[in-house]
C-alpha cells in the first residue's frame, strides 16, 4: 500500500534488548509487537525502514541463571536465543537484525567506545559503596531506597563497598538538561520528560561503568584494566549504535543514527534518557531523536515479570486464539503513556466485540450478498448518491488521521479511528439495506456492496501493520492484495474468493476455576 507521497526520512526503531535469563512474556511481546507495527506502517507509506531487536547476554542476573542451571553463561545465551527468537517468528515480528550482546562486532564497539571515553578524560577510579540490586544491575543510594528494599524489585539489598571505575556523568548534566528544553520530540510521552527533568534537579552523581572479575566475570573486559569487565548498562546501550555499524561502516551508520527512536518501557527510562545521552556526549556521538516509554502491563494491579511470578505466557494464549487477536488486543487496550491490566476478560470482550462482530461479520456480509446475488463478482460502481460519497469521505479523513496518530505512536487511537470507521461501514449497510433493495433495485444493491467492500479494503489496508494475515484474508477474498490507500480501487466484474471465518466468536462466558480448565 502506497500513499503516492515521496519518502521521507528513513525509519529506525528500536526495542530494548531483553536479559537472556528468562523466557519472553506479555510484556516484551508488547513493546516488540509495537516496533513491528510501527516498522510495518512506515514500510507500507513507503519509507525505508530498519528494526532492530536482540538480547542483553552479559552481567550479574544472566551469570546467575546459568550458575542455577550449572552451565556456562555463554551456553546459556545459546539456549535462550533461539527461544525469543522463535517467539518473534511466531508474532510474525519482521526485525532488521537481531544483536547479541556476546557478539564480537560488539565486543568491538564497547571496548573502542570506553577507550574514546577514558582518552577524552571521562573515567576515573574511585572507591564506592551501595545497595545494589541484581534484579536492575545498578547501585540504589540511601534515598531512593524504600523500607531499605529495592522499590522496583521490593527485595532487601546488600551494601557493597569496592574499588571500581567511574564515567563522569555529573559533568554532562546541565547540557542534558538544556538538550531535553530543546528538544521536546527527545523524551516521549511529556509526563516521563518531566520525571526526568524533576530528576535532574538534584545533582546528577557520575556512574559505576566496571565490575570487578572478583564479584562478576561474565562481561566484556574493560581495555584499559583487565581485572575488570564492563558494567552491563554501559554494554547493552551501545548496542543500538552497534547494529548500525558504528566505526565500520558511517554512511550506514550516519543515515540511520539520526533518526533512531528506542521503545523502552517506563522501568528503563533513567538508563537511556540519562545514561545513554550523557554516554553518547562523552564519546562524541549525536543524540537518538526520540526515547518513548510506555507503561506496564499489570496483572491485578501489579507489574507483570518474572520475578513476581504472574507472568501469562504469549504461545499459549497465540495457540488458543491465534497470532492477530493477540497483537490487536495488545496494540488496542493499551495506552502507550499508562499501565493496562491484562485480563482475560477484556481479552475475549474486544476480541468478539471488535473482531467478530463489527469487521469480521462485516465481510461475511458482504461477501455472502455479492455471492446470493451477483453471482460472486464485485457489482457494478453506479453513480454515487450522498451517502457513498459520505462514506468515501470518512474513509479520506480516515487514512490522514490514522497517519498522523501513528507518526505520534498514538497507536491505540489509530486503531479506534479505524475501528469507528469499520463500524460505519456496517451503518452505511444497516442504512441501506442493500438485502431489501436488490428486490426493487438491483444495480443499487450492486452500488451498496461494492462501496462496502471497497470501504472495509480500506480499513484491513490501515489494520495491516497490526494484523498482517487476518487482513490478508480480507485483501485476497476482494482480490485486492496489491492496491493502494486510496478510495476506489476495486474492479467490478473480480470474483470474489472463498474465505474461512474471519474471527470465529470466542464463546466464553464463565470463568472456569484454575482447575476445571483444560
Ligand atoms: O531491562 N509491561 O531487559 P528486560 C510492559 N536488558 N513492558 C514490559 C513488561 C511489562 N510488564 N515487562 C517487560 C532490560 N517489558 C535490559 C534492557 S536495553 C539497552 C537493555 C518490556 O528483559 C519493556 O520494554 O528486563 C521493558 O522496558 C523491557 O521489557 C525490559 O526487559
Ligand atoms: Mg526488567
Amino acid at each position: 500500500m502506497k500513499t503516492g507521497q515521496m519518502a521521507e526520512k528513513p525509519f529506525y526503531i528500536t526495542t530494548p534488548i531483553y536479559y537472556a535469563n528468562d523466557e519472553p512474556h506479555i510484556g516484551h511481546s508488547y513493546t516488540t509487537i509495537l516496533a513491528d507495527v510501527l516498522s510495518r506502517y512506515h514500510r507500507s507509506i513507503g519509507e525505508e525502514v530498519f528494526f532492530l531487536t536482540g538480547l542483553d547476554e552479559h552481567g550479574q542476573k544472566v551469570q546467575q541463571a546459568a550458575e542455577e542451571r550449572g552451565i556456562d553463561p555463554q551456553q546459556h545465551c545459546d539456549e535462550m536465543a533461539p527461544k525469543w527468537k522463535l517467539l518473534w517468528k511466531k508474532l510474525h515480528i519482521r526485525y532488521d537484525d537481531f544483536i547479541r550482546t556476546t557478539e564480537p562486532r560488539h565486543e568491538k564497539v564497547v571496548k573502542d567506545i570506553l577507550t574514546k571515553v577514558k582518552d577524552g578524560g571521562d573515567i576515573y577510579m574511585d572507591e564506592y559503596g551501595g545497595h545494589y540490586c541484581v534484579g536492575c544491575e545498578r547501585f540504589y543510594t540511601e534515598k531512593e531506597l524504600e523500607d531499605g528494599k529495592c522499590p522496583q524489585h521490593e527485595k532487601e539489598l546488600e551494601f557493597i563497598t569496592e574499588k571500581n571505575y567511574f564515567f563522569k556523568m555529573s559533568k554532562y548534566q546541565q547540557k542534558l538538561i538544556d538538550y531535553i528544553n530543546e528538544n521536546p520530540e527527545f523524551i516521549q510521552p511529556q509526563h516521563r520528560k518531566n520525571e526526568i527533568l524533576g530528576f535532574l534537579r538534584q545533582p546528577l552523581e557520575d556512574l559505576c561503568i566496571s565490575r570487578p572479575k572478583s564479584r562478576l566475570s561474565w562481561g566484556v573486559d574493560l581495555p584499559f584494566d583487565h581485572e575488570y569487565v564492563t558494567y552491563v548498562w554501559f554494554d547493552a546501550l551501545l548496542n543500538y549504535v552497534t547494529s548500525l555499524g558504528y566505526g565500520s561502516d558511517p554512511e550506514f551508520f550516519e543515515k540511520w543514527w539520526s533518526q533512531a527512536i528506542h521503545l523502552i518501557g517506563k522501568d528503563i527510562l533513567m538508563t537511556h534518557a540519562v545514561y545513554w545521552p550523557t554516554m553518547l556526549m562523552s564519546a562524541g556521538i549525536s543524540l537518538p531523536k526520540t526515547i518513548f516509554a510506555h507503561g506496564w502491563w499489570l496483572m491485578e494491579e501489579s507489574k507483570m515479570s518474572k520475578s513476581m511470578g504472574n507472568v501469562v505466557d504469549p504461545m499459549e494464549l497465540i495457540d488458543d486464539y491465534g497470532v492477530d487477536p493477540v497483537r490487536y488486543y495488545l496494540m488496542r487496550e493499551m495506552v502507550p503513556g499508562q499501565d493496562s491490566n491484562f485480563t482475560m476478560s477484556s481479552f475475549t470482550k474486544r476480541y468478539n466485540s471488535d473482531l467478530a462482530n463489527d469487521f469480521g461479520n462485516l465481510l461475511s456480509r458482504v461477501t455472502r450478498l455479492i455471492q446470493k446475488n451477483f453471482g460472486g463478482e464485485l457489482p457494478e460502481w453506479g453513480e454515487c448518491t450522498s451517502a457513498e460519497n459520505g462514506i468515501k469521505k470518512v474513509a479520506e479523513g480516515t487514512v490522514i488521521k490514522v497517519n498522523e496518530l501513528i507518526h505520534a505512536m498514538r497507536i491505540n487511537e489509530a486503531i479506534e479511528e479505524t475501528m469507528q470507521f469499520i463500524r460505519s461501514i456496517n451503518r452505511y449497510m444497516e442504512q441501506q439495506v442493500p438485502w431489501k433493495l436488490v428486490k426493487e433495485d438491483k444495480s443499487a444493491a450492486g452500488r451498496v456492496l461494492i462501496t462496502a467492500a471497497e470501504a472495509l479494503r480500506l480499513g484491513a489496508l490501515l489494520l495491516q501493520p497490526v494484523m498482517p494475515n487476518r487482513t490478508l484474508i480480507v485483501l485476497e477474498t476482494l482480490g485486492a492484495e496489491n492496491t493502494k490507500l486510496v478510495w476506489g480501487q476495486l474492479k467490478s466484474g473480480n470474483k470474489l474468493r472463498e474465505h474461512s471465518a474471519l474471527f470465529p466468536r470466542i464463546k466464553v462466558n464463565i470463568k472456569l476455576p484454575d482447575k476445571e480448565k483444560k
